[in-house]
């Protein structure tokens, strides 16, 4: 097989920063006088070594100052603070955390620390900080209207060719290595397409108290997700333990230090630059070498059989289309998992003149769905292969239930295949539950271990991960895949589209919206991607 790892062309990037510009990130101390969950040993190592660090141009402390938001725990904090004697005089920018904000703790937070927003400019970066907490509550919100002043504030003109970063406490997406994915932001798919649409350089968050860094590339440019890991927190996850972090930026290359408090020479670096794109070009009637289509949420009951649903008209109009390699409905086949439903379901889909694939959802998993699933489905986590692509559905209901699951025995087969077969085909993959946050939605975090299968897609070498999506079509790319949520044909807020994504030589990645309710196509994405033949 021929290979080809042409990835993109990446032209100049177009904020340059001259001098170097240096942020030392702390987060979730967790300060409280009982002590648990505070570990005063890391703190007093950790402050000594901070203290040390030249050159700083702000210190930023992600939330999570106190442990329990209370008049004690932020008096000892004030008191624990006044050991960072910084070598570097410069800003500090502390943010609120969901700590800090319970037991009415924001008003202290107010009165003891200062704004729950914070901003930071010089010539060439800009940094926000604001509040993602939820007064007393663990989760995190935004808001609308701190959303568009964000918006605001970043499309500035002046700040075009500065280098934005956005900061707040909760993470934005899924983190691994953290257990049961929970206490996210509500909006923080708004959030997120908010960030793409402003170009954002880097968006800095705590909480979560492990460190991570996904890129997330845009048809344009880069954008670099950071999750700092905890200070000094005694509920550490995994093997890391206390750490802190700088990160180096000059000209269009970030540097991320992770620093191991209690061994700080066993530091971890991460090299990254913002790169900007142009699209490769597609030459006029350039085929694609690989078609697909993605639908989901059909909601077929019994009274669908003799009407012409949505369903059907999108099976009509998919039959219209050539050269599709395969349709992929990730489900919420029918309305309430009635064996008639299901039946009505496979006639129906039966009419597809293209190979498909089909992974049940929410609505097709109250019992004895399953039952129903195999008879007229087959597998829960169907399979389909030919020459050129693998595509693996995965089944990620719980019983009558809307929380979802891969595990950690499902996903480690799969990725095992992807890494044995990864340079002979395009790899595929789906599953009901989103795993990104997608806008206009309230992002509720069913898939319970989103942030291990999140990440683990990402950096193998799956191609295409497709999910349903409870709003609008939205996709990303991070790190190597393409996340594609959409292809709603429940008409409810929404108009009723499917989704086409093509896939060129050389890895370009088109992906259309056909609207069901009026006929029109429209592309809602484009990337490129590495393929190997
Ligand atoms: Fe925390
Ligand atoms: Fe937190």
């Amino acid at each position: 097989m021929k290979m080809i790892s042409e990835r993109s062309v990446k032209i100049n990037p177009e904020k340059k920063i001259s001098s170097k510009k240096r942020i030392v990130l702390i987060s979730d101390t967790h300060i409280t006088r009982f002590r648990g969950p505070f570990n005063l040993h890391a703190y007093n190592l950790g402050i000594e070594q901070i203290n040390k660090i030249k050159d700083v141009d702000l210190y930023l402390h992600l939330g999570d100052i106190t442990h329990n938001g209370t008049l004690l725990d932020y008096e000892y904090a004030m008191e624990q603070f006044k050991k960072f004697k910084p070598r570097s005089k410069c800003p500090i920018m502390i943010l609120i955390g969901n700590h800090d904000a319970m037991n009415v703790g924001y008003l202290l937070f107010e009165e003891m620390i200062g704004k729950r927003h914070y901003e930071y400019e010089d010539d060439e970066i800009y940094v926000i900080g604001i509040d993602s907490t939820k007064p007393d509550l663990p989760g995190g919100i935004i808001h609308h209207n701190v959303i568009e002043a964000v918006r605001r504030r970043l499309e500035k003109q002046e700040r075009e060719n500065k280098f934005n970063i956005v900061c707040f406490h909760h993470q934005l997406i899924p983190i691994p290595n953290t257990g049961k994915e929970r206490s996210a932001i509500d909006d923080s798919g708004d959030m997120f397409k908010m960030l793409l649409e402003t170009k954002a350089d880097l968006i800095l968050n705590g909480h979560r108290h492990t460190s991570n860094l996904y890129t997330i590339s845009s048809s344009e440019k880069d954008l670099y997700i950071f999750n700092a890991g905890t200070f000094c927190c005694n509920k550490t996850r995994y093997r890391e333990l206390f750490t802190y972090s700088i990160i180096d930026i000059k000209e269009s290359n970030i540097t991320f230090k992770i620093i191991p408090i209690l061994d700080s020479n066993s530091k971890h670096e991460i090299q990254r630059q913002v790169n900007y794109y142009l699209p490769l070009e597609i030459e006029p009637h350039q085929k694609p070498i690989c078609k697909f289509i993605q639908i989901s949420d059909s909601l077929i009951n019994q009274q669908s059989e003799n009407i012409n649903t949505n369903f059907d008209r999108a099976i009509d109009k998919i039959n219209t289309i050539e050269d599709v390699d395969l349709v992929v409905h990730t489900g919420n086949v029918t309305r309430n998992s009635y064996k008639e439903e299901f039946k009505i379901a496979k006639d129906k889909i039966c009419k597809l003149k293209h190979p498909y694939l089909v992974v049940p959802g929410y609505t097709d998993s109250k019992p004895p769905a399953w039952e129903y699933w195999k008879h007229f489905f087959g597998e829960f986590d169907p399979l389909y292969e030919n020459e050129k692509l693998y595509f693996q559905g995965l089944n990620s209901t719980t019983r009558d239930s809307t929380d979802g699951f891969i595990g950690r025995k499902r996903m480690g087969k799969f990725i095992e295949k992807v890494l044995s077969l990864s340079h002979q085909k395009i790899f595929g993959v789906c599953c009901f539950h989103s795993l990104i946050p997608t806008p206009l939605s309230v992002w509720r975090t069913e898939l319970i271990d989103s942030g291990d299968v999140l990440s683990q897609f990402a950096r193998s070498q799956i191609d295409l991960c497709l999910n349903s999506s409870p709003s609008i079509s939205f996709n990303v790319k991070i790190d190597y895949t393409v996340f594609s949520n959409g292809g709603n044909l429940n008409p409810k807020r929404f108009d009723e589209t499917f989704l086409e994504i093509d896939i060129y030589k050389k890895g370009k990645v088109v992906v259309k919206e056909h609207n069901l309710k009026t006929g029109q196509i429209k592309i809602v994405g484009n990337y490129n991607i590495t393929i190997f033949f």
